[in-house]
């Protein structure tokens, strides 16, 4: 029987709870796990850290094209490099998350991007590994329309919010929450203009986390790959 690598593409907004499920289910599946959002991430990081002006799109895209960055797809080692740098934890400072969206949102950078994330999942055809999940916020749509699985897991505003602040401030108390709030919907309406990942695509799985602890969105994650893989 032949091998064929499996791709599973999941998008959501952020605190969907989208990235440690998806790396949840990799590891479950024996599969690549890529944070296609850490990309975005490490390339702002990098166009900072080489004092390129944010607000220089043409430099910015240049600076892009030419960024030697390493992606460590191991969901239980998932790990991020520029130029030799660890940039794993850097990338998630606030510093960053405040400004991604500007690197995001620059078409060039995009299909920079774009170029090197199919590399990434497609390796899998070479044999390198036996396929990927992939999540972002246009997988299903742009970067993996043809995967095997497409995932939009989503989760109330309410919940999201909840979620977030307790892994930035480590609780969900009223003045947490509101901290979090501007953060959060300002991002998410600031990455709204690169594609709609409030609304499933056609084709693809709408999964509604809201009501769903960790384990058990996990659980539902396996079962629709189960049930859409086996065809029942
Ligand atoms: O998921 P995240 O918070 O790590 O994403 C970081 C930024 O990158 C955020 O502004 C959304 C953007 N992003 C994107 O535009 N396309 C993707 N496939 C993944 C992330």
């Amino acid at each position: 029987t032949e091998a064929r690598p499996l791709v599973i593409a999941v998008d959501g907004p952020s605190g969907s709870g989208k990235s440690s499920v998806s790396k949840e289910v990799a590891r479950r599946l024996g599969l690549e796990y890529l944070d296609t959002g850490a990309m975005y991430r490490a390339a702002t990081w990098s166009v900072i850290e080489s004092g390129v002006d944010l607000e220089d799109a043409v430099k910015v895209a240049e600076h892009v094209r030419n960024l030697d960055l390493t992606m460590a797809t191991d969901p239980s080692a998932p790990g991020v490099w520029v130029a030799g740098h660890d940039v794993n934890e850097a990338i998630r400072e606030t510093r960053i998350s405040t400004v991604v969206s500007k690197v995001a949102t620059n078409l060039d950078v995009r299909a920079e991007l774009l170029k090197r994330q199919r590399e990434l999942i497609a390796a899998g055809r070479d044999g390198v590994h036996q396929g990927c999940v992939a999540e972002g916020r246009d997988i299903t749509t742009v970067v993996a329309p043809d995967a095997d699985v497409r995932i939009l897991l989503t989760a109330s505003e309410e919940a999201r919010l909840a979620r977030r602040s307790k892994e930035l401030h480590g609780n969900a108390d009223a003045a947490s929450v509101e901290a979090t709030r501007d953060q959060i919907v300002r991002r998410d309406s600031d990455d709204s203009t690169v594609s709609n990942f409030e609304v499933a695509a056609d084709g693809v799985l709408h999964l509604d986390s809201s009501a769903l602890d960790f384990e058990q969105t996990v659980d539902a994650v396996l079962a629709a790959i189960n049930r859409i893989v086996t065809g029942s």
